[in-house]
């Protein structure tokens, strides 16, 4: 104790030992915070390579905006952008594009030992929803999907209207739900709410990722999706697109055209291919946003801080 008092050069006050230990951290404290900043700062972790899978009728060249943003906010982040099966070729049966995505994504996911992450816009959301089912490896984080129709399609849309120009949407069934439709890829997600038995009948490839028609590979696909780390959605009504809107978030249309929400739909409560579970484990993030247009998802810079960039460790 007296030597406490005669290093502090009190040598006349004993400051008692235990009140000297308690007041000593905060004395040094101030000169600690100092001291910080100048220390080497530990090595930080590199962010995980993010792979972009495009939509309907576009490229790589639509998401010169979003690289511009990642590079800025996460610099060094490896970013590829698929360029497969652009423009028109995005018509291709999605099975055949996601044969074509997987090839690509294989050897990128394979050097990424932290995983990586999936940002997928509109069509090319199913394509990454497929691959995510299919790929027994996968070490996707997180799963980012753009606007994309997951529950299916029902509304014109200046695309169809080019694609089938004698169509209405509720005769689209008639050509989407034979073989020779789902030849299309927009037919592979077209969901008519009022004709659900040909849809399950006929959807070779929505109904099957939905685990709505059983196959032999349901269960392997389920065990897959679920390795995913995170499902980000992103949507929102001003959209003018994907119709209903809400099946950006696995909402869809009931029989009367009245819109459910997740919770309320079959493939959830029946977790069919797994998105009760993942919401259980507190991995689904729902993002909507308003006042953005279909094509706008990609170029938004409020919507990528608010609903991509926290997501992309
Ligand atoms: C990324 O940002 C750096 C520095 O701001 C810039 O020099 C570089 O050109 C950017 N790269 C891309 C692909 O935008
Ligand atoms: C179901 O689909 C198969 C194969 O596409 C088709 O041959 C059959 O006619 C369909 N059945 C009904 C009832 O639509
Ligand atoms: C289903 O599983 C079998 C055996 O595991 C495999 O050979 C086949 O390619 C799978 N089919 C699809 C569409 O993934
Ligand atoms: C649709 O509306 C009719 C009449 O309002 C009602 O009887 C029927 O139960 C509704 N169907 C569904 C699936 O909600
Ligand atoms: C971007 O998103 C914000 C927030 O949703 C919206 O208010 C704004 O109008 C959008 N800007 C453009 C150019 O789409």
């Amino acid at each position: 104790m007296k030597s406490c008092g005669s290093m502090l050069g009190l040598p006349g006050r004993r400051l008692p030992s235990a009140e000297f230990l308690l007041l000593l951290p905060l004395l040094l404290l101030p000169l600690l915070l100092l001291l910080l900043p100048a220390a080497p700062a530990p090595h930080r972790a590199a962010y995980k390579p993010v792979i972009v899978v495009h939509g309907l009728f576009d490229s790589s060249y639509s998401f010169r905006h979003l690289l511009e943003y990642i590079n800025e906010t996460h610099p060094g982040t490896a970013v590829t952008v698929l360029d497969l099966f652009d423009g028109r070729e995005s018509l291709r049966p999605l099975w055949e594009q996601v044969q074509g995505f997987r090839e690509a994504v294989a050897p990128i996911m394979a050097k990424a030992l932290q995983g990586v992450h999936l940002i997928c816009y509109s069509q090319g959301g199913l394509v990454c929803r497929a691959l995510l089912s299919v790929m027994d490896e996968h070490n996707v984080d997180s799963f980012i999907s753009l606007s994309s129709p997951q529950m299916g399609q029902y509304g014109d849309t200046n695309y169809l209207k080019w694609l089938f120009p004698t169509s209405m949407r509720s005769n689209l069934y008639r050509i989407c739900y034979s073989p020779w439709g789902q030849e299309f890829s927009i037919c592979n997600y077209w969901h008519d709410p009022h004709h659900d038995d040909l849809y399950l009948n006929a959807s070779s490839f929505l109904a099957l990722i939905n685990g709505e028609r059983d196959h032999p590979n349901a269960t392997a696909w389920r065990k897959n999706f679920l390795r995913l780390g995170r499902l980000v959605l992103i949507g929102g009504p001003d959209d003018g697109v994907i119709t209903p809107w809400q099946s950006s978030f696995f909402g869809f249309y009931d029989a009367n055209e009245t819109v459910l929400e997740m919770e309320k739909q079959l493939v959830y409560l029946r977790d069919s291919f797994g998105l009760k579970t993942l919401l259980a484990r507190g991995a689904i993030v729902r993002c909507p946003m308003a006042g953005i247009a279909h094509t706008a998802w990609h170029s938004n810079r409020t919507l990528y801080e608010t609903c991509i960039e926290p997501w992309l460790s």
